[in-house]
Formats: C-alpha cells, sequence, structure tokens
C-alpha cells in the first residue's frame, strides 16, 4: 500500500519523505490555506521534494475554467496530479486531461456510483473520503470496500486512494480491504509505528544491557 501525506506543510513533508514514508502527497484548498503559502509557489515546492505523485486541487467549477486552472497546474512540475472535484464538469476535464496523458484525483467521492463514473472517466486516482462518512455515522469503509469489488470485476486502472483517513485504524482497515494508496496527515502515518508493548520491551531491555557495561561502538 503507498503512502501518501494530507499536507501542504514543507517541513512535516520533508521530514516523513526522509523517513521513506512519502509516496505522494495531497493538498486542497483548506490545506493550502492552512500552510499560510501561495499555491504555486508551495506545490512547486512540494514537487522538488517528492518523487511521487503531487495532487493540486482545481478550485474552479465550470469545465472551461478548470481546464484553464488544469494547465496552469500541470506546468508546476512532471509529477502534479490534476486533483477534480466529483461533478459533472470535474468529470469532463478527468476525461479529457487523462487522455492527455496528465495524472487525476477525483475528490470528494461518497459513493460507489461516483467512483465508478470517475474511473470510466480514466482517474488515475479515486478520491472516497472516509473519514467524512464516519462523521455521518456511516462507515467509510464499506465505501472502500464496495469501490474496490467494482474496479475489480471490471479490471478498472484507477488506484483507490483512501482520503480524509485520520486514525491508524482507518489506514489498517483500508490496507485489509487492499485500497491502493491511504493519504493522511503527518502525525497518523507516525502514529503507525506506536504501540505500548513496544516502548516498554525496549525500556527493559537498555536497563539490561545498561547493567552489562558492555558498549557495541
Ligand atoms: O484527503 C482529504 C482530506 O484532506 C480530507 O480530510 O479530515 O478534512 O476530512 P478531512
Amino acid at each position: 500500500m503507498k503512502f501518501f501525506v494530507d499536507t501542504a506543510d514543507v517541513n512535516e513533508i520533508r521530514e516523513l519523505n526522509d523517513l521513506g514514508f512519502v509516496d505522494g502527497v495531497t493538498t486542497n484548498p483548506s490545506l493550502i490555506l492552512k500552510s499560510g503559502r501561495n499555491i504555486l509557489e508551495v506545490t512547486k515546492e512540494i514537487c522538488d521534494i517528492v518523487e511521487g505523485p503531487v495532487s493540486s486541487e482545481v478550485t474552479a467549477t465550470e469545465y472551461d475554467a478548470i481546464m484553464k486552472e488544469a494547465a496552469v497546474i500541470a506546468k508546476i512540475a512532471d509529477n502534479i496530479c490534476i486533483k477534480l472535484p466529483l461533478t459533472l464538469d470535474g468529470l469532463k476535464a478527468c476525461k479529457n486531461l487523462s487522455s492527455d496523458g496528465h495524472l487525476t484525483n477525483v475528490t470528494l467521492c461518497f459513493s460507489a456510483n461516483q467512483a465508478l463514473l470517475a474511473a470510466r472517466a480514466g482517474a488515475t486516482f479515486i478520491s472516497p473520503f472516509i473519514g467524512r462518512l464516519d462523521d455521518i455515522g456511516l462507515d467509510g469503509m464499506d465505501l472502500i470496500q464496495e469501490i474496490r469489488q467494482i474496479y475489480d470485476n471490471y479490471g478498472f486502472e484507477t488506484e483507490i486512494l483512501a482520503a480524509s483517513a485520520r486514525t491508524v485504524n482507518h489506514i489498517k482497515a483500508a490496507a485489509l480491504i487492499g485500497a491502493d494508496v491511504v493519504t493522511a496527515p503527518p502525525a497518523t502515518l507516525k502514529a503507525l509505528v506506536k504501540h505500548p508493548l513496544t516502548d516498554k520491551g525496549l525500556e527493559t531491555f537498555l536497563a539490561d544491557w545498561a547493567k552489562t557495561g558492555q558498549k557495541i561502538a
């Protein structure tokens, strides 16, 4: 399973990239706002840090305006992935941008039928938002499961990018179902390493090691 980091904070991206945790980055208008940076400048900086796809979202909603913004975003770097809303205009843009060879990420997916449309439009990635479904009392993982089954039934190559993943349990569940990618905030990705028995075991080993009086290096 590939890990994308869901942030526009370059320091956090650098830290996780050095750990080998980053196969790509996802951003959205809210994350750009949080970064306090200019979208084109910060996205270029992120593209220079990370080798994999960096999703940058259009903010226009009409087809022609989406395509104008997409042309600007596409010029940022070779590893840019154009993020498009799950609307008729967004899907039309996806179809044309994907057939022109651009990476595309269709975002704000909340149903299996929406994911089916995105795959038919040739999306590189579909982004079902797990956490936001959980927020309204549904189970985001049911959606991941349904999309996995539909994509496998028809051999769609669109990758399932489990988004709005907020907990380590979201990541585990998405991996068990077979989502191709998960995107999560830096803190959630780093939390994957934590287990109290690891900490406790290490503490005991180090205490015993100190008693030996030995040094390895
Ligand atoms: O990947 C999409 C993500 O940024 C949305 O996450 O936590 O705002 O639902 P959240």
